[in-house]
């Protein structure tokens, strides 16, 4: 059956689309791809993020094009893709660290705009006063399953960057723990070709409860 035909908007540009394809699809086949950015287009790097309006009304908000389905009347507004660099993790973050790495840390007035707009369902606003109490181990769990869309940094009118900030939270802490293993001794090459390919091979077919039982035992010991 040939899908129904719906009309959206990219920038001001009228486009004809089929219903239930995605914006990226629909752009991809008005010849328009280059409007928007795309990376993995299944919803895992960010680089899609869109803003978008309803013509009849309802409320609009951010998405990401390659997993938003289009719907008649839409407007779709491309984000800028955030290009500058990230501050360096420093091993023992502290509260002190964070806010001279991220001055724009305690601008927060605690608004929930970032929460509203996060499609991973984090607790954005959240874990922005946890950095501001160092209470980085549930900071890094926040931030386990961002995919770096920068949605949370675009809707904040302060530009406090809390995807920046929790990366740099997470990558901190991981180096803390690195660099205390390898104080305690523990040889950097013990992990040998073979056990690596072993390891792959497990990732690929292991049940996904035992996957996640490993990765938290990980986090908390710093061994496999
Ligand atoms: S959008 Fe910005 S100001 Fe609002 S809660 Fe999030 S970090 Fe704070
Ligand atoms: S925390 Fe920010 S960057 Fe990460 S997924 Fe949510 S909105 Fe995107
Ligand atoms: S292209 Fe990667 S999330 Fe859309």
């Amino acid at each position: 059956m040939t899908p129904n035909k719906v009309n959206i908007s990219i920038s001001g540009k009228t486009v004809q689309a089929s219903e239930g394809e995605t914006i990226v699809r629909a752009l991809w086949a008005a010849g328009l791809g280059g409007l928007v950015e795309v990376g993995c287009a299944g919803g895992v790097c960010g680089a899609c993020t869109v803003t978008l309006r309803f013509s009849d009304g309802r409320p609009g908000g951010t998405d990401l094009a390659c997993m938003r389905a289009v719907e008649e009347g839409m407007q779709i507004f491309p984000c800028p893709v955030e290009t500058q660099p990230v501050p360096a993790p420093q091993t023992d973050p502290t509260a002190e660290k964070i806010r001279a790495a991220f001055p724009t840390l305690d601008r927060c007035t605690k608004c929930g705009s970032c929460t509203t707009a996060c499609p991973m369902s984090i607790p954005v606003m959240d874990s922005v006063l946890r950095m501001q109490s160092e209470n980085f181990e549930a900071v890094a769990e926040d931030f386990t399953t961002c995919i770096h869309c920068g949605l949370c940094r675009f809707v904040c009118e302060d530009k406090v960057k809390p995807h920046h900030m929790g990366m740099w939270v997470r990558r901190s802490l991981g180096m803390s723990r690195d660099s205390d293993l390898l104080g305690a001794g523990a040889p950097p090459d013990s992990f040998s070709e073979k056990d690596a390919e072993k390891e792959w091979d497990w990732l690929l077919t292991a049940d996904p409860d035992e996957r996640l039982r490993r990765a938290t035992s990980f986090r908390e010991t710093g061994r496999l």
